[in-house]
């Protein structure tokens, strides 16, 4: 399976503040906010993926996360020219993806959960066409909203509705089979000239190929996409990072323990960062012992 990440939002909404830098390149607490989904897709045990980025604003990713050695991962880049919607990335990434399943994320969607990495495995290996979330929220109206009926199974799924049928949203993880590229390309665009996920969604859901699993409230997810949710998303990493006393998106330990790295990876890179808390952190884990395991989940 491929991974996406739709980082190609310069975050419009976010002005000043991502006028130099663009939104998933700015700082969620001690981490790029970017780290915190390409954390998600390599806990998924995805390996190869793709960082979807705005025009001219590929250097910096590239400065950041290099070709993804550092972390046991493959990243390659490519430029969403237009803004044209979340579901452009499969066409965006179509030569990338090839005939292989994919698994998108957004680049400014946090989250966490004890079984996080279980729940994503399960989602990797589900037979299903398509396989995304849903998460109960108190105010679901800025955000994709999935219905379910007396059974736990989606009955429809709308973007934005100015009247939810329910307060489950669908947060920007989305599994499909390879079918998602033919998907893509025939839906239309939105009334506000995007093409919606939703509707990516809304096609599976008719063809009864779309599963839908709630997550727990245990789950922690975050949209950092203004000030505010940017704000709560900071204060929510650091609050768990203080009370579990480990990193949250360490990519360099999540490579380690998914063995896409080794202990001398790991030592040579806390050497690198000695001078940093996250380097120090790092340290910390390579010394922890083989009775912690190095196993995630
Ligand atoms: C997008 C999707 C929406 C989803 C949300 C999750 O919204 O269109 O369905 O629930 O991401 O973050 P946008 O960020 O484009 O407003």
């Amino acid at each position: 399976m491929k991974g996406l990440i739709l980082a190609a939002g310069k975050g419009t909404r976010m002005y000043p503040m991502t006028l130099p830098v663009c939104k998933p390149l700015i700082p969620v607490y001690d981490k790029p906010l970017i780290y915190y989904p390409l954390a998600v897709l390599m806990q998924a045990g995805i390996r190869d993926i793709l960082v979807i980025t705005p025009p001219d604003e590929m250097a910096p990713f590239i400065r950041l996360l290099g070709d993804g050695s550092d972390f046991g991962v493959r990243i390659t880049y490519r430029v969403q020219k237009v803004q044209r919607g979340i579901a452009d990335a499969f066409l965006v990434g179509r030569s990338f993806i090839g005939d292989d399943d994919v698994c998108l994320i957004l680049g400014d969607n946090i989250f966490y959960g004890q079984t996080l990495a279980q729940s994503l495995r399960e989602a990797k290996d589900d037979p299903a066409e398509a396989r995304i979330f849903g998460y109960y929220v108190d105010d679901p109206r800025p955000f994709g909203v999935v219905e379910f009926d007396d059974n736990g199974n989606a009955i429809s799924i709308e973007e934005k509705p100015a009247q939810p049928r329910s307060n489950y949203i669908v947060p920007g993880l989305y599994f499909f089979r390879n079918s998602v590229v033919d998907i893509a390309a025939q839906i239309e665009p939105s009334a506000r000239g995007e093409l919606e996920i939703t509707a990516v969604n809304a096609a599976y859901l008719h063809s009864g190929d779309l599963h839908v699993v709630k997550l727990g409230q245990d789950f922690t997810w975050l949209d950092a996409g203004h000030a505010e949710s940017l704000l709560h998303a900071a204060s929510t990493i650091r609050e768990i990072q203080k009370t579990t006393g480990r990193l949250v998106a360490c990519l360099e330990e999540i490579g380690w323990r998914m063995g896409y790295l080794t202990r001398s990876d790991l030592l040579r890179r806390a050497q690198e960062l000695k001078n940093t808390a996250y380097g120090k952190y790092l340290e910390q884990v390579t010394g922890e012992g083989a009775e912690n395991g190095n196993k995630l989940g």
